[in-house]
């Protein structure tokens, strides 16, 4: 039996990760056709937290604004990771930042306009914000997104395999051109503190060296591998870093933090790129993914897993379920605690099989 007609809010937060736009579509056309209202919350919870920047907090969403998105990256919400409602930076009179906590001023905004659930769609931080307001008294259910895949209790994340396979296929371009002109090219791709976006696409592409943040790397070891390929008259390497990724002893790179931001990781990439032409002499090259990962079409993957992952939100708001997170468990889509996925990071198990798999096709992880 289902419950009252409900009043449901949609955010987006953290990253944009592709299949955004396809979870709302799916949350919105299974609300309205149990007869609920739906709402979206703009720039993550930027148009409650800052109101004067915006017409409304809330604004409705009807079927004519989900036509025809399943398909296309990015969030028609908008999302940000500046602003976190749980560390808010509110500037002091005398210049210095105070980081505030918000989250009473989003549960109060729901209250005012009638809003009885909200659906959060986001990482480890939006889902931690989600799993706040959960405790302050908000129905919440969380969906899991981010190309990082770094999600506890989930098997996967939406956007992830969208990150991997384009990553796969810029590797297999790389190929050709290293090969073409016998150079190490070294390939940079997102995923924070874990390595599951190099991983999988590095093992996908054939890639030589794959350095991710769980297996900290001796960059002799990186050099001998080039330097055995060139033995073997395979004059070109291809090297994949995790942005995460650091050497024995040392420190992943940090480009950039700000406060009541998440440090911003790059130059993982140029750094071993340095250190290889150095030690072998190679001509080597670096490349960046960076934010190409993020963008873009869904693969069908991804189109199908996030609109599983909306119809499944409404579900369980109509299961009259709380502070649960959708989550795949193959085949199946399951609810776990919200506060379990973002107790810990899901890294990459040591002795998973895709590592093992590596290691017996001769991949170098660096140790
Ligand atoms: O979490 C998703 C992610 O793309 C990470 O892989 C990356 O480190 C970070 O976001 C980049 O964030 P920004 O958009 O602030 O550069």
């Amino acid at each position: 039996m289902g419950r009252k007609k409900l009043r449901i809010a949609i955010n987006t937060g953290g990253g944009d990760a592709p299949g955004l736009n396809a979870v709302i579509r799916a949350v919105v056309i299974s609300a309205l056709t149990k007869g609920w209202e739906c709402f979206g919350i703009r720039d993550g919870y930027n148009s409650i937290t800052i109101p004067e920047k915006y017409d409304e907090p809330f604004f409705p969403l009807t079927r004519e604004c989900v036509r025809g998105i399943t398909h296309l990256g990015g969030t028609i919400l908008g999302t940000t990771n500046k602003g976190n409602p749980l560390e808010f930076p509110v500037k002091k009179p005398d210049g210095s930042i105070e980081l505030v906590d918000r989250t009473d001023d989003i549960v109060a905004a729901f209250r005012k306009h009638n809003i009885d659930a909200l659906i959060a769609i986001g990482g480890d931080g939006s889902l931690t914000i989600a799993s706040a307001l959960c405790s302050k008294g908000l129905q919440v259910i969380g969906v899991p997104k981010t190309i990082d895949n770094d999600l506890n209790r989930t098997v996967i994340t939406f956007g992830f395999d969208t990150a991997v396979s384009f990553a796969t296929e810029c590797m297999d371009r790389l190929h050709s051109t290293a090969e073409a002109h016998q150079r190490v090219m070294v390939v940079e791709v997102m995923g924070r503190y874990a390595g599951w976006i190099a991983l999988n696409s590095g093992i996908s592409s054939s890639a030589d060296v794959i350095l991710i943040p769980e297996i900290p790397y001796d960059i002799e070891k990186v050099a001998a591998k080039v330097m055995e390929r060139e033995e073997t008259k395979r004059h070109f390497t291809i090297i994949v870093v995790a942005e995460g990724a650091k050497p024995k002893g040392g420190t992943h790179s940090v480009k950039e933090k700000e406060i009541g931001k998440a440090e911003r990781l790059g130059g993982a990439g140029e750094i071993v790129a340095q250190k290889i032409r150095e030690m072998t002499g190679k001509d080597c090259r670096s490349v960046v993914l960076g934010h190409l990962l993020r963008g873009g079409t869904p693969t069908t993957f991804d189109r199908l897993i996030s609109l599983r992952f909306g119809a499944a939100a409404v579900r369980a708001l109509d299961q009259n379920q709380n502070g649960v997170m959708v989550a795949l468990d193959p085949p199946a889509v399951r609810y776990v605690p919200l506060d379990e996925a973002t107790s810990r990071m899901k890294v990459v198990p040591l002795d998973c099989d895709t590592i093992l798999t590596g290691r017996e096709l001769g991949t170098c992880f660096g140790d």
